[in-house]
């Protein structure tokens, strides 16, 4: 949904996506192991979605773990696997009365079986749902997505003349869903660590040093005001 499609509202904010960091740096300030930092940064995933949702953001996108995240030591990894299916099983519940539906952004092919169930259980419970997507983004990168579009283009046998970006973006995993309009990065550093590499041409970008577990409503609502004082101009002179 980029391309010519690009809408010149320039305040609408209708997709947000978020890479959650700081996880690590929360537990070591509190003098805790790094999974009590990926556990507390469970909790606030309905308030904050709901603190959008409130604000009219029909899309928000939570980036939960990278393909390069595979590089972690392995009991880590591990724990990101228990905690995506524990969360599921603590969260799906009250997202699905806040008629959030859920969708996985990524690869699914080498995830463990509890993992895969966990993401197919969410998606199917919360299916009919359209006051909020919620977009989890796992064993996802930005580089792998791109290579999927190509791959399925040729086994599509689409002609050279008719590669167009729409062609590539209806095979992204993100071809149900618009562009972000914003990206809000915790933590402090600032860099997209593969996520959304395409889909963010003309994102506006959100950095701030708050840890993702203290990351809660009253980010939610600064991060929009300083959203609606941007000025998206999508390569075209102001108006
Ligand atoms: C973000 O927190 C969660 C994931 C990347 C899975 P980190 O684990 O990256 O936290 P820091 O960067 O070490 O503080
Ligand atoms: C990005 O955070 C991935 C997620 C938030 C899931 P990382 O902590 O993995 O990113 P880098 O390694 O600092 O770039
Ligand atoms: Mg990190």
């Amino acid at each position: 949904m980029t391309g010519t499609s690009v809408s010149n509202t320039s305040h609408a904010l209708n997709h947000v996506a978020i890479i959650m960091d700081g996880n690590g740096r929360w537990a070591d300030s509190h003098g805790l192991i790094r999974s009590e930092g990926h556990r507390q940064g469970t909790k606030n995933l309905r308030e904050v979605v709901k603190a959008f949702a409130d604000e009219g953001v029909s899309f928000v996108t939570l980036y939960a773990f990278s393909k390069e995240n595979w590089q972690r030591p392995r009991n880590e990894v591990q724990n990101l696997f228990d905690l995506l299916v524990e969360s599921v099983a603590q969260n799906l519940e009250g997202l699905h009365q806040d008629g959030v539906c859920i969708q996985h952004l990524g690869d699914k092919n080498n995830l463990p079986y509890e993992v895969r169930e966990a993401i197919g259980h969410s998606e199917k419970i919360t299916q009919g749902n359209y006051h909020v997507t919620l977009s989890v983004a796992f064993n996802y990168g930005g580089r792998a997505e791109i290579i999927e579009a190509v791959k399925k283009i040729v086994k599509d046998s689409i002609a050279f003349s008719d590669i167009t970006e729409r062609v590539i973006e209806d095979r992204l995993y993100t071809s149900a869903i618009p562009d972000p309009d914003l990206i809000i990065r915790t933590a402090g550093e600032k860099r997209l660590s593969n996520f959304l590499i395409w889909q963010s041409a003309y994102s506006e970008y959100y950095f701030t040093d708050v840890l993702w577990p203290d990351f809660g409503k009253a980010d939610v609502q600064k991060a929009i005001r300083e959203y609606k004082n941007r000025k998206r101009k999508f390569g075209a002179l102001e108006s």
